[in-house]
Formats: structure tokens, sequence, C-alpha cells
């Protein structure tokens, strides 16, 4: 069978989409363009209207091209199969799987058997009590420089605002030798740069499902693999966040400089409502102390506008965070209700202009400073992973774009003999040229 994969939603949706992928090639199943598939695979997110929306639009989009093909089907997994379950089937026929975070380890004997059965259904829904291990099919090439691993599923934290917690179920670590042998896989194949992931790893370990080890712990050991040059993580909870993790920043050269870490709001009023067990002054107090073992890391953030209840007075903190900090990015979103969470029944919502208005505002100071730091390190040094060629040239040659330890995107210029070549996963030691608001570009490259 031909298959087609649309992703949306976090980091944790993208590695499950990469898992299911490798699942289904090492069934003899073929990954293909749109056009030429007969199976679709939409993994979905929740978090806010906008992706749960999109959804609904894809599969009025893919109807005719499953119809085109008798046993093609469409599966829909993540967050929002886990919300709507079987609710699919009712309104598009040709939905038979739906498959949840736990589910997705099944979906692709689920889809097996759906390739033979014209008319069979399957919900994968149930949520399972440990970490759910899948089984991980032989990297047949090279694997990808950079690789995502899991360390655990679900969140236990509720904050007043989010579905995540509904439709990923409660959180459960992973072994650490589950975790710490495929990262040694991955080393040996070829992997130079692993980001650990979950949706709170600071509190790694510390469910039922921990083994002993610690998120610090694990972060010195994936650290000793040899061949690992780059680790990241994300996401983190300023709450959890241990001092043993933050002194990491300056004891492991392979922990990259840079931490995402969701503030939300710099209002404290608001911060108490969201139930998010920590206040401006804690943050920034972490802030310090990550300054401190690491002077050049680069922070981003996530930030809601127009939580219920902020007033102008509120949200001039959250302004006020963000010129304190200074992140070198962040994803700000208006507030939105989601189903069955806390924030749905509180009073003072906010009209949607005022939170057009506050976000507009918010972005253009962020951009401002995003533009200002990537001015700042023009004529510095740097060190890209690349990733994958540009779309467009770079001045005017063919370019090359990946991350550099700060989480930067570097756009290089590619001239001379390896103008051609397949740069993918290549180290490359650039200067800084000049600064963009979005991104970097770099000086020529000519040679390896
Ligand atoms: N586990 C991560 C967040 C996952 S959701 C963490 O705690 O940092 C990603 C982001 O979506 C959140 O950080 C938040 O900023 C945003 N978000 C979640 N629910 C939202 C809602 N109801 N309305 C608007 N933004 C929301
Ligand atoms: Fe959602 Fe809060 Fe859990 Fe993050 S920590 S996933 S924001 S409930
Ligand atoms: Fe979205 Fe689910 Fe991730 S709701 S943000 S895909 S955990």
């Amino acid at each position: 069978m031909q298959f087609h994969i649309i992703t949306f939603g976090c980091q944790m949706n993208a590695a499950d989409s990469t898992w299911l992928s490798r699942a289904l090639t090492a069934m003899g199943w073929e990954e293909v363009s749109e056009e030429e598939a007969q199976v679709f695979i939409l993994n979905t997110c929740s978090v806010r209207e906008k992706p749960e929306q999109k959804v609904y639009s894809q599969l009025g989009r893919l109807r005719p091209l499953v119809e085109q093909h008798p046993g093609g089907f469409v599966a829909v997994g993540g967050c929002v199969a886990q919300q709507v379950g079987c609710e699919f089937w009712k309104r598009f026929p040709f939905v038979r799987l739906v498959f949840g975070t736990d589910g997705i380890s099944n979906a692709p004997q689920a889809m097996a058997r759906l390739a033979q059965a014209p008319d069979l259904r399957i919900s994968l829904l149930d949520f399972s009590e440990s970490y759910l291990e899948r089984e991980t099919p032989e990297y047949k090439t090279k694997a990808p420089a950079q690789a995502f691993v899991n360390i655990m599923q679900g969140c236990d934290n509720f904050c007043a605002y989010c579905i995540v917690p509904y439709v990923r179920g409660r959180q459960k670590s992973r072994s650490s030798q589950e975790i710490l042998a495929e990262c040694r896989t991955l080393a040996e194949a070829g992997t130079r740069e692993i980001t650990l992931l979950g949706q709170n790893v600071n509190s790694y370990g510390l469910d039922k499902s921990g083994d002993g080890t610690s998120f610090a712990e694990l972060l010195h050991q994936v650290a000793a693999i040899d061949g690992i040059d780059r680790l990241r993580f994300t996401t983190s909870h300023p709450k959890d966040i241990a001092p043993e993790v933050i002194r990491a920043f300056g004891e492991l050269p392979q922990l990259c400089p840079y931490l995402h870490l969701p503030l939300q709001s710099g209002s404290d009023k608001i911060l108490a409502s969201m139930g998010r067990k920590y206040d401006t002054a804690r943050y920034l107090d972490i802030v310090d102390q990550l300054r401190k073992a690491r002077p050049d890391i680069a922070l981003s953030t996530d930030i809601i506008v127009g939580f219920p209840g902020e007033t102008e007075d509120d949200f001039s903190r959250t302004m006020e965070m963000l010129e304190r900090v200074r992140y070198e990015g962040s994803y700000s979103f208006k507030y939105n209700d989601r189903p069955g969470v806390r924030s749905v029944r509180m009073a003072g919502k906010v009209p949607e202009d005022v939170k057009s208005e506050r976000l507009e505002r918010f972005q253009t100071a962020q951009n401002a400073i995003t533009e200002e730091i990537h001015k700042s390190v023009e004529g510095s040094r740097a060190e890209v992973i690349l990733e994958r060629p540009t779309r467009k040239p770079v001045e005017g040659l063919p370019g090359w774009t990946g991350h550099d330890l700060y989480n930067r995107v570097i756009n290089v210029p590619v001239g001379g003999q390896i103008a051609s070549a397949d740069l993918t996963g290549t180290l490359a030691h650039v200067t800084i040229a000049r600064g963009r608001r979005h991104f970097l570009i770099a000086n020529r490259m000519e040679e390896l």
C-alpha cells in the first residue's frame, strides 16, 4: 500500500509520525506524495481551535482523493482523535481507523488488517497504565543527523487552559534503559544530535512508571554516549526544573545553550489562576541561575494573551517580562476555550479584538528583540548542522539551512565544488554575515 502522512501539532506528534512512517515502511508499505497515496494518515492536534478546525477541512479536501481508490481509507490519530473518537466515522465514512497516543503502537497492524478488509473499522483509544514501548524498526540507511527520543507520555499538570492531559493521558515515564538503548542505536547509526521529548521533561521519573532515574541523571547518561555531540530537551515546566538540571548547562558540553521555558503570562495573578504553580520572581530566579551556569544561553518561551481575567495591567506585565528576559523567540497565542478545561467556566473572558490587539503588540516587541539579537551576532562564528536545501537561493547561490547551538536558523550559501553535493547532516563551521528577523545568513561556504 502507498501512504501519506499529514502532521499537526507539537514535536511529540512529529516524532510519532516519524515512527509510524518507519513502522509502515518496515511492513513493506511505501511513503508517497498525496496524489499517489491510497491511505492517508492525519496526525492531529487539539491544543487550540485552529489546528482542530484544520482536521475537518483536511478531511473534506481528502475525500475525493480517497474515494478514487477502492481500498483507500483515512486514519485519524493524535489528540483530536483521542478527543473526538468514533464520532469521526459518522461524518466521514472513509475514516476507518482512529488512534490515540497510546493506540499508535498498534496502528501499523491495524492498518494492515484494514487494507485486507474493506468493511472493517478499528478504534485504538485506550490509555495504558504504563509507558508503551513501540517496536523500533532498524534503520536501513543512515540515521538522520538529528533525532527526537520520547522519554515520557502525557501530563499531570492540568493547567487551567490546557487540553493536553485529557488527550495525552497521565504522565508515564519511559524506562531509562530503553531511552539509553534507543539513543545508543541512533548514535551508532550516525545521529549526532538528540532532542529528548515530553510534555514536561523536568518531572521525568517522578510518576509511578519512573525507575528511580532523575531527569538530570538521564541528561548526564545520554550526554556520555559516544557520538552524541548535541543534546537538547523540550518542553520544560518552570515549576519542576531541578538545580541539577540548571547546573547541567554548565557541566555538559553536549547540552546545547538553548532552553524553551514557557512563561505563559507575566502577571502573578494570571499565573495563579492558570494553575502554573510559579510566580514571576521564581521564574526570573531560574533565568538568573541558568545564565550563571551558562552565560550565553538562549531562551525562548510560550505566551498566552487574553486569559480570562487578564486586564491591561496584567498584560503590561507580560510585556515587561519580555523586555527583562529578552527571549530569542517565542510562540504566542490568543487564549482559546477548549472542551472540558477549567478556564472555560472562568469569569472575565477577554473580547476577541482586545486579544488580537495584545497579541499584535507582543509579537511586534518580540520581533524587534529577535532582530536585535540576530544583528548582534553578525561577524561571530557558528556551528551549523545542515538539514536540507533552502527553497530559494541564498545570496544568489544554492542554499542549505540548519540550526546552530542556540537553535538559531542559519542559511548558508554554498558555492564551488560542493554546490551540488548532498550536505545533509554535515557539521559546518561558518561566520555569520547578516542577521535577519527570522534567520541568519552565513558567509559563502565552498569547502567542508
Ligand atoms: N507542555 C507544554 C505545552 C504544550 S501546549 C508546556 O507546558 O510548556 C503548547 C502551548 O500552547 C502552551 O505552552 C500554551 O502556550 C499554548 N496553549 C495551550 N492551551 C491553550 C489554549 N487553551 N489557548 C491558547 N493557547 C494555549
Ligand atoms: Fe498543558 Fe500545562 Fe501540561 Fe503543558 S504542563 S501540557 S500547558 S497541562
Ligand atoms: Fe497538540 Fe497534542 Fe501536542 S494537543 S500540542 S499534538 S500533545
